[in-house]
């Protein structure tokens, strides 16, 4: 474990915006949270289908200074007890990115505090040292979200190998897409876990892309239109659709290869430890199935609470406290990076 040399704790408030969230926190020592306040934008993205960008932007401007003042009042602090601030700079959407990491800057310019800027992927992990305190890498980490889907070798603080990536559609953005089709609401992950639990997974059979021998990729492209062609098929017939068969379906392909891949992949690794992270790391359907798993192959599964699956500034204040203790520093010239890769730095 990484100790810090000073004694003095470090008061990390955190930024997070690259979404549909506006999110902040203020922890003490990487992994007390001492507030973390989360403004969703749902709603109005809602009757879109989705989120958009333009509306993300206005909403984040609009909220960023109350949230920021929330936080501190629920917390009992004023700026002054501040010592440090870590943001989210990609990935993620620019205009989005760009109101949180200004509001960042300025606070650390005005404080004379230091800055980290923060990997958003790399917070969906952190999440769980927040929730599970004795928690330290090595680990295998299946990371899904609605824009991302690795499975990652978490070798130490900030060290990744990546082992498999998604070829096309994220997890959740499958997720959503199908739950689209189906006529549910924006954002379709909870939908479809709260559906599946009233559907029959063995009604319809869909196809699940395992790829090639050995490979931790995913793809789940072919498995969105598969549901997509067989919905057509059963409208083009007259036939009535039992909407929750179809949810109990999908859902199942999607969780049987995420499982299968992830347990794959530790028992090949030699690693004892398995951490799952991201918005879909709340689907409870993967909870249970994974951690099944993981038991009978003697693995440790963690996953975080569900406050912390899905976007919220305390991850992000966690990665900038160990980036911090690390040595690291961002400097006022930090940008925004949409396509930032987990491990890059900028
Ligand atoms: O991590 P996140 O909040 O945002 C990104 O960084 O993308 O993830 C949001 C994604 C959405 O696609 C949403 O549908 C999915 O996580 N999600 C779920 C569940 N809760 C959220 N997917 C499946 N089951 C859930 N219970
Ligand atoms: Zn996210």
């Amino acid at each position: 474990m990484i100790q810090t040399e000073d004694k003095k704790d470090i008061i990390t408030l955190a930024i997070e915006t690259s979404c549909d969230e506006t999110s902040v926190s203020i922890l003490r020592n990487g992994r007390e949270v001492l507030t973390n306040i989360i403004a969703t934008q749902i709603e109005q993205h809602q009757k879109f289908g989705g989120v958009v960008p333009e509306v993300a932007s206005r909403k984040h401007i609009e909220s960023i200074n109350q949230v920021i003042e929330l936080a501190l009042e629920e917390a009992g602090m004023g700026f002054s007890d501040i010592t440090h601030v870590g943001v989210t700079y990609g990935p993620g959407l620019v205009g989005a990115l760009l109101v949180g990491l200004s509001a960042a800057k300025a606070i650390a310019y005005a404080r004379e505090i230091p800055l980290n800027g923060v990997n958003h992927i790399e917070g969906h992990i952190y999440a769980n040292f927040i929730d599970h305190k004795e928690l330290e890498p090595p680990f295998v980490c299946l990371i899904v979200s609605g824009g991302h889907s690795h499975l990652v070798y978490m070798k130490d603080y900030g060290e990744y190998e990546i082992l498999g990536r998604t070829r096309d559609d994220a997890a959740g953005e499958a997720f959503d897409k199908v739950a689209r089709a189906l006529g549910l609401n924006y954002p379709g992950g909870p939908e479809i876990d709260k559906l599946s639990k009233l559907g029959d997974k063995s009604a319809i059979s869909f196809p699940k892309a395992y790829l090639e021998e050995g490979s931790y990729d995913f793809s789940f492209s072919g498995l969105k239109s598969a549901v997509l062609n067989y919905l057509n098929s059963e409208r083009m017939k007259g036939s009535e659709i039992n909407v929750a068969n179809v949810a109990a379906a999908f859902q199942a392909a999607v969780i049987e290869i995420l499982t299968e891949k992830t347990v794959k992949c530790a028992l090949e690794k030699g690693v004892k430890q398995v951490v799952l992270a991201g918005g879909v790391a709340a689907n409870s359907g993967l909870r249970s199935l994974l951690m099944s798993e993981c038991e009978k192959n003697g693995i440790d599964l963690r996953y975080p609470s569900l406050k912390l699956c899905t976007d919220n500034a305390a991850m992000i204040g966690c990665v900038a406290y160990y980036d911090y203790i690390r040595g690291l520093r961002s400097d006022m010239h930090l940008n925004a990076v949409p396509s930032l890769k987990i491990g890059d730095r900028y």
